[in-house]
């Protein structure tokens, strides 16, 4: 049975009616520009055809009805009037978000943000979904599960004017606010935006994008799964993203009428001429980061688009070793995992990708090597930390859509 068909029969269980759409929201990687996202720089992710999928029904009362085929058959039921959930789009009273203990919290923090906005839904409706994406790989299946929301909103209530590039920011925003995870507008816009056999080059300081086409000669994008999610993510994240804020503050006061709006605004020499004025050496290695991540990610743009295959995997090296050892959000197993991938043969570049903490690296293998590169680090790795590692060779996919 194929997945449509599967969430049909399990809707008509768990609801006692026919589903009336189906939609489909992916996951993505990104290939370069690692935690630039929050510092107005550029990333490069692409989407995949793994993802998050619902099958929806509008109802005629206030009632939604949520149920997700990865949590077994419980059916979580609100009501658009309960007030503490906010669905009407007020304000929110605390300043930190609901967390994402119940993952129900991701699709009403999207109800919310829409209202916000001004998008208040009428009715109550159904909502089955059914995600694909490994747990806790950082894949973004959470991101992928926001812009899903928002596609469902915008069919079933009839929001015309919500842009697909809408979806993200509501779904950013949802992540935000109501969840409490500070996160950048990346995994949201590369789900909402994906297009097939291309990645995305994207600005996030002005939201303004190119498509690249995945054009890697003889070579394939592998995503290994470390299976490894450290607790840190969140707080570290947002610890990550404050350090950040802290040194461009520093950066301006250190200048008369300082205006640099970014670190993304800066150039690597621009930063190195004025890296001495930061208080300490953390918030150095963190800037550093940021700026020179942003300047690879534009370079291996350029170098992609010039067939240099070459370039392009040996600045992702470099992406790597930067969030190892300046901006720290990388780990021992990962660190194995590249360390070791680098040595195989036909390994054109490897890296950590995402958050951090874990996760999943992201490598360019040529298509001859990628066989014993998958069986070379499985060994490695198993006989190292006793996990399993899981390979995925990515075909970059459409953004979200009805099916
Ligand atoms: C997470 C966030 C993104 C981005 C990456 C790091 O995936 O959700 O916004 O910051 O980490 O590049």
């Amino acid at each position: 049975m194929d997945i449509r068909t599967e969430m049909a029969v399990k809707f008509r269980e768990l609801f006692g009616a026919d589903a009336d759409g189906f939609y489909f929201a992916p996951g993505r990687v990104n290939l370069i520009g690692e935690h630039t996202d929050y510092n107005g720089g550029h990333v490069f992710p692409c989407a995949l055809t793994i993802g998050t999928y619902a099958a929806v029904k509008k109802r005629d009362d206030r009632v939604i009805r949520f149920a997700s085929m990865n949590m077994g058959d419980a059916v979580k039921e609100c009501s658009l009037d309960d007030e503490a959930l906010c669905l009407d789009g007020r304000a929110l009273d605390a300043a930190s978000g609901k967390g994402a203990g119940d993952w129900t919290n991701y699709p009403k923090g999207v109800i919310w943000a829409f209202a916000e906005k001004g998008y208040r839904v009428g009715t109550g409706f159904d909502f089955l979904c059914y995600g694909n994406i490994p747990a806790g790989s950082g894949l973004s299946s959470s991101a992928s599960l926001e812009v899903l929301t928002g596609l469902v909103l915008r069919d079933l209530f009839g929001f015309a004017d919500v842009r697909q590039q809408d979806l993200a920011i509501y779904g950013q925003r949802a992540e935000n606010a109501y969840v409490g995870m500070n996160c950048g507008i990346m995994d949201q816009f590369a789900s909402a935006m994906g297009k097939e056999a291309h990645a995305i080059f994207l600005d996030t300081n002005t939201l303004d994008f190119t498509y690249a086409p995945l054009e890697l000669a003889d070579a394939k994008i592998v995503i290994t799964n470390s299976k490894v999610k450290h607790q840190l993510v969140s707080s570290e994240y947002n610890t990550r993203r404050k350090e950040c804020e802290t040194a461009l503050a520093e950066l301006n006061a250190a200048e008369s009428g300082g205006d640099i709006p970014s670190l993304g605004a800066l150039t690597p020499e621009a930063f190195d001429a004025r890296a001495s004025v930061l208080s300490n050496e953390v918030l150095v290695r963190r800037a550093k980061h940021a700026v020179y991540e942003n300047a690879r990610t534009i370079q291996a743009v350029q170098a992609l688009k010039a067939g240099d295959i070459a370039a392009f995997g040996a600045l992702m090296n470099a992406s790597h070793d930067s969030l190892q050892y300046d901006y720290e959000v990388s780990c021992p197993e990962i660190d194995f995992l590249v360390a070791e991938g680098r040595k195989i043969p036909g390994v054109i570049g490897t890296r950590i990708t995402g958050g951090g903490f874990g996760g999943c690296t992201v490598s360019i293998v040529k298509g001859d090597a990628v066989d014993t590169f998958r069986e070379t680090l499985a060994k490695l790795y198993k006989d190292k930390y006793g996990k399993e590692a899981e390979f995925y060779v990515v075909d970059a996919g459409e953004g979200a859509h009805k099916l």
